[in-house]
């Protein structure tokens, strides 16, 4: 679907970099499928942990917040307060997952994966992709339709303006 609302347009490309983040990481686990962990030392690798740093402690966690902050209660508004409720209660489990991964990451970063810190990597970072992926790909379907058709332009620009423009 295309946005004009420029609200949307953003969500969207955020939303899209997301994916491909976790495709990247489902990458990652699925060449490690056997269980063993990824020796240090692989640019690739350090590229992909620094992305997924940079990807969930700040960007993925600014979106939620926006989301929270003003969609949500834009769809309790306009008597759509099941679907915010739902996505919300999404965010809440997929948050403290992500807070784990960069955790680990950071570790991994500092002292390379031993076989205890990969299992769990392993674990919640496919946990992590399923969630993630399908709660974007809601927010696709169900969440930006909405704020296209119901949000006003005023509320637009300054939304904008907050979000982007003053990032
Ligand atoms: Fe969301
Ligand atoms: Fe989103």
């Amino acid at each position: 679907m295309t946005f004009t609302n420029r609200i949307c347009r953003t969500l969207h490309e955020e939303h899209d970099a997301t994916i491909a983040l976790m495709e990247r990481l489902e990458r990652l686990l699925a060449r490690h499928r056997d269980g063993s962990p990824p020796g240090a030392g692989d640019p690739a690798l350090a590229r992909l942990l620094s992305d997924l740093v940079t990807g969930l402690s700040t960007e993925v966690a600014r979106h939620f917040d926006f989301e929270e902050d003003h969609l949500f209660t834009m769809l309790g508004e306009i008597g759509e307060d099941g679907i915010g409720c739902h996505l919300r209660d999404e965010h809440l489990v997929i948050r403290p997952i992500g807070a784990k991964i960069v955790q680990l990451v950071r570790e991994a970063q500092a002292q390379g994966f031993d076989q205890a810190r990969w299992d769990e990597f392993r674990r919640l970072g496919l946990d992590l992709c399923d969630r993630l992926t399908a709660h974007a790909q809601k927010e696709e379907s169900a969440l930006l339709p909405l704020v296209e058709d119901n949000m006003d332009a005023e509320t637009e620009a300054r939304l904008y303006q907050d979000y982007v423009e003053n990032a």
